[in-house]
């Protein structure tokens, strides 16, 4: 490696990924993300389940992704680990872990927000992307608008008032018993069906806020599937995965649009398990194109929980002149969804 290379170890941990990767000067070398399936027959993740997962695939994949950098602990200028929001057993393990590499080979430590990890993700894929721009956040346990105005800089616009875009389509998928997580086969069945089969409500669409809520959707969608039953008809899941889909589509896209055009900004990121939802890209690509916007999707291994994402923040910080922490921070886990 040449000497002047910066080069960042980044660790995620924060729920059922356990994901290592390597940024060498603000370029992806590595991000290996292993995925738990051991949660797929709750219906949920399972914390004690996820901390063991992580226990046993932290090691092989740091040196995985250091090795696919081809570069070793040695090289690394620093390390970034997500300290939250997520688990609080699965983020000790990541924190651990890489507290633990940081004292024995003394290297700087940078404890990264994973949100703040997510809503940086459109520009760890082109750097050459301008500022401000809109972000839409969209995961299993969050979702968020934020304005960014630089690299270190964005604000919170607005978030979930109650279940976040990712938990609707997952805890949906689980009345129509189509496991976890729903939201992949929502998007696959979605494709099939008729999205104009069931009207389903679009929470707090047109309040001309920020703010979303999907805990109206996911009873209106278990009273139709009641209704259905009790007259012992067949549930046409293909339409209903459709109409759920493009009920949720349409908020998340009406109120990115919104803040866009209310900041008066031309570039909007979508980030978040779910921005790799088909239809949200489309829908949101073409309204983009519609209003002379330029849409920034990630592509799907730095939407969904990545490492690269993480050591990104921290290449962004070092780049910035921020310093690094004293290893004693603390995790933050916060509320994070579980089977409950
Ligand atoms: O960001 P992520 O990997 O983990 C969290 O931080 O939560 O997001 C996971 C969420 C799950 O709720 C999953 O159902 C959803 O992203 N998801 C999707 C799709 N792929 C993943 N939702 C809709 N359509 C998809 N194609
Ligand atoms: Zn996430």
């Amino acid at each position: 490696m040449e000497d002047d290379q910066v080069i960042i170890l980044g660790i995620e941990t924060s729920c059922d990924d356990t994901s290592s990767a390597v940024l060498i000067d603000g370029v992806v070398r590595s991000n290996i993300i292993s995925s738990q399936t051991i949660h797929t027959t709750y219906g949920g993740i399972v914390p004690e389940l996820a901390s063991r997962e992580h226990i046993k695939g932290i090691g092989p994949i740091v040196r995985a992704a250091l090795r696919e950098a081809s570069t070793s602990i040695e090289d690394v200028d620093a390390i970034a680990v997500t300290y939250g929001p997520g688990l609080a057993g699965a983020l000790l393990v990541g924190t651990h872990f890489a507290k633990g590499l940081a004292l024995m080979y003394d290297k700087p430590l940078y404890p990264v927000h994973h949100i703040e990890a997510h809503l940086y993700s459109g520009y760890l894929e082109d750097s050459r992307l301008g500022y401000p721009s809109i972000s839409l956040v969209v995961s299993g346990g969050h979702t968020s608008i934020f304005h960014v105005t630089s690299p270190v800089d964005y604000t919170v616009l607005g978030s979930t008032c109650d279940d976040a875009a990712g938990e609707a389509f997952d805890k949906v998928a689980k009345m129509l018993g189509l496991g976890y997580p729903g939201g992949p086969e929502i998007d696959r069945r979605g494709c099939l069906g008729d999205s104009a089969a069931f009207d389903f409500p679009r929470g707090l669409m047109h309040d001309g806020t920020q703010t979303f809520s999907f805990s109206g959707l996911k009873t209106s969608v278990r009273r139709t599937l009641e209704l259905l039953k009790s007259q012992q008809r067949e549930i046409p899941i293909n339409d209903v995965c459709a109409s759920v889909q493009e009920a949720i589509v349409d908020v998340l896209v009406h109120k990115t649009l919104h803040a866009a055009r209310e900041y008066g900004v031309r570039i909007i990121s979508i980030s978040g398990g779910v921005s790799a939802n088909s239809r949200l890209r489309t829908v949101m690509q073409k309204k983009a194109q519609d209003h002379g916007m330029q849409l920034v999707t990630p592509q799907i291994g730095y939407c969904v929980d990545n490492a690269a994402m993480i050591a990104h923040v921290a290449s962004m910080r070092i780049a910035h002149g921020v310093h690094a922490s004293a290893p004693s921070f603390m995790i933050s886990p916060k509320a994070m969804r579980t089977t409950s």
